[in-house]
């Protein structure tokens, strides 16, 4: 049994990573290819209990705490859900992973980044691929607005926080070309989902 392929998408608030990883998911299985599609905070029962917690609770958490919220939710994504998908030869479309993380905690909310840096490390699990979907604040902003939905706790925060999650992902995008595509994801859903087609193609 060949291992499945673990796909992460990342991006802002707006950025159109649900819409996509749900076209990516459908286009992998016209290729014949067993897939799931899952997300985070969440994609386990347990895990569905944290993001109930850290998006609708009430709690001021301590950056420390937050970070480590999110990453009691991975892991419990990770054991249940992902390693045991993969182990069965399914391709895994992931709506975030631990860039999220890295973005909104560390870049967005000043948690500590080398703490985040180590907690990634002891995961000791990365993506084959992430998609790290780009879009201007001013073009992200008004996506959700038409969406509207209730905000959920980051959505709540202000431009200047959005800003700086987006700064964050095209840093990890820099810094991790092997494994991150930044996708241009200001265009409509066809271009987007070409795009990440090519981006798939050539990296797996
Ligand atoms: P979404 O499913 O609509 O993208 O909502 C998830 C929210 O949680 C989104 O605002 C980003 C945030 N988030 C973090 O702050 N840290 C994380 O590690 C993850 C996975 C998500």
């Amino acid at each position: 049994m060949t291992r499945g392929r673990f796909i992460t998408l990342e991006g802002g608030e707006g950025a159109g990573k649900t819409t996509q990883a749900v076209r990516l998911a459908a286009a992998l299985e016209t290729r014949g290819l067993s897939v799931l599609r899952t997300r985070e905070p969440g994609g386990a029962p347990g895990a569905e209990v944290l993001r109930g917690i850290l998006l609708d609770g009430g709690i001021d958490w301590s950056p420390r705490a937050e970070t480590l919220l999110h990453f009691a939710a991975r892991a419990e994504h990770v054991a249940r859900t992902v390693q045991p998908a993969l182990e069965a030869g399914t391709w895994v479309v992931c709506d975030r992973f631990y860039d999220s993380t890295m973005a909104y905690q560390g870049f967005g909310q000043g948690a500590d980044r080398a703490f985040i840096a180590a907690q990634i490390g002891l995961l000791g699990f990365a993506p084959d691929l992430t998609l790290v979907l780009d879009v201007p604040d001013a073009v992200a902003a008004e996506r959700t607005r038409r969406r509207g939905l209730a905000p959920d706790r980051y959505e709540r925060e202000n431009a200047g926080f959005h800003a700086r999650v987006r700064d964050g992902f095209r840093r990890i995008a820099a810094a991790e070309p092997r494994r991150c595509v930044l996708v241009n994801a200001a265009g409509d859903i066809e271009i987007v989902h070409a795009a990440i087609m090519r981006a798939v193609s050539e990296r797996l």
